[in-house]
């Protein structure tokens, strides 16, 4: 019976007590220094002082740890598998060859089209890039999935909170009943709860108490329906 469990850490602390090769699909969302950029330019004030804004809800992880990152996430990732990555277009230029140096091979990156415009000066936000990465050699289920995946965002939730729906895709595409997902900055818990209603095993970490305590009333509310 596919179930879950969550853990209080940072995230590649945490990823170190995992086993080698003990992670069949990994999706995972940090939250990046880019935040802080659009914290330190013009709408600033409004941000700071919004509910909307991500920076007075979590800790950032820095750029520079994307290597110890990456390579962990490598190691605890079963032989022939998938990463994804959710990546705003300004931070993949980094993100891609760290994970690259790290052992996975990139294939391309998804887009999520959120269907409604967001914040911006230099043309408004209405895509996230999701990077797709590869472990050894791993097929995708449904050969006839687009890159572009079209699911209007979550509406006033948790941070940067992603829909249920888009994890749902990925982990249909890249994963079978009865494995392991895991996410290192679960936040909300959209990835587990995704993975649950799937019929996978999800294994998440925050560094954040709030996360864990959200994430862990929707996984359970989720394994009882
Ligand atoms: C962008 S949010 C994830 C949102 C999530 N995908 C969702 O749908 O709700 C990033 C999360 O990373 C957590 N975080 C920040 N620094 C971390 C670290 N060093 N290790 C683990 N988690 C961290 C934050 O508390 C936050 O919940």
């Amino acid at each position: 019976m596919p179930d879950f469990q969550l853990f209080l850490s940072d995230a590649v602390d945490w990823l170190r007590t995992l086993d080698d090769q003990s992670v069949d699909l990994l999706i995972t969302d940090p939250p990046y220094e880019s935040l802080e950029k659009h914290r330190s330019v013009g709408t600033t004030t409004r941000l700071k002082i919004s509910k909307a804004s991500s920076n007075a809800w979590f800790e950032i992880f820095p750029n520079a740890r994307f290597d110890e990152l990456f390579q962990e996430i490598h190691r605890v990732l079963s032989k022939n598998s998938h990463f994804y990555l959710f990546c705003d277009p300004e931070t993949m230029f980094l993100a891609k060859p760290a994970a690259e140096r790290s052992g996975f091979k990139f294939w391309k990156p998804l887009i999520w089209d959120k269907k409604k415009i967001g914040m911006g000066y230099h043309y408004r936000a209405r895509y996230e890039n999701i990077l797709f990465f590869e472990k050894g050699k791993k097929k995708l289920n449904d050969l006839g999935i687009a890159d572009v995946i079209e699911v209007p965002k979550v509406f006033r939730g948790y941070p940067t909170e992603k829909p249920v729906e888009v994890s749902e895709i990925l982990i249909r595409q890249s994963s079978e009943i009865g494995e392991v997902v895991a996410d290192p900055f679960l936040g909300s818990g959209s990835v587990g709860v995704a993975a649950l209603r799937l019929d996978r095993s999800f294994w998440g970490n925050d560094l954040s108490s709030e996360a864990l305590a959200l994430a862990r009333s929707r996984l359970i509310k989720e394994k009882e329906r």
